[in-house]
């Protein structure tokens, strides 16, 4: 299969995820395109979404049906939620002379999934971050989305820091990285073509 993802600038992409998260059922909050762009602002990031055709649409109709949005994060943030990440990390992240990535939101419609769109997607990001200069990817999950903690061990991410939370363990954060070697890009599986949006 060949995956179809479009690259995202700022504004239309913003526009786009907060259009597809409606199509999400298991977010209580979901990102408006409003957060999305005052955070990215301010740092490199990337956002991709992957298209796909509908099924029995004899017009072929592409639909986005998957989309990750990664950026940059510091040692020295002074966004609250991301200096709160980074001091959560302290001791289990480096930033000292490395750029790290932080993979922030992401998902596949419920109907598309298990189809390689999000492998597809991280792919990309990977070759992104890669020639980018990034050094490392964060990820951060909860104990409770068990499908993401399993696509994430598929995705050779390795966990990095598990914060237990008191009261609900299913609730307990779990942190995950990856180191970007130039060769990961080899061990790549998904076939891509990249287009950029306007
Ligand atoms: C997690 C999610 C993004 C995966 O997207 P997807 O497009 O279905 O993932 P892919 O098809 O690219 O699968 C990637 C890998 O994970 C595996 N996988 C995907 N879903 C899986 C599942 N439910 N159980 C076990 N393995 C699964 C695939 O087999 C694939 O492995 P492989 O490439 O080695 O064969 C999607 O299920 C989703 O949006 N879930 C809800 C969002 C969510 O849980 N968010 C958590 C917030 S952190």
């Amino acid at each position: 299969m060949q995956y179809l993802i479009k690259q995202y600038p700022l504004e239309s992409g913003a526009l786009e995820i907060q259009y597809i998260e409606e199509y999400f059922g298991e977010f209580p909050r979901r990102k408006t395109a409003r957060e999305i762009i005052d955070r990215l602002a301010v740092r490199l990031s990337l956002i991709l979404m992957a298209e796909a055709p509908l099924p029995d649409d004899p017009a072929g109709a592409l639909v986005p049906v998957s989309y990750k949005i990664v950026h940059e994060i510091r040692g020295d943030e002074h966004d609250g939620k991301l200096r709160d990440l980074v001091e959560r990390l302290h001791g289990h992240v480096s930033f000292d002379g490395r750029r790290v990535l932080y993979s922030w939101i992401g998902g596949t419609r419920r109907d598309w999934r298990g189809q390689g769109h999000f492998r597809a997607l991280t792919e990309e990001s990977e070759t992104w971050a890669i020639a980018n200069g990034f050094d490392e990817i964060v990820v951060k999950t909860k104990n409770r989305y068990y499908d993401m903690r399993t696509v994430l061990s598929q995705l050779r991410f390795n966990v990095a820091k598990f914060e237990r939370n008191p009261l609900d363990n299913d609730e307990s954060k779990v942190y995950l990285t990856k180191l970007l070697q130039a060769d990961l890009v080899r061990g790549h599986r998904s076939v891509r073509t990249v287009v950029h949006a306007d």
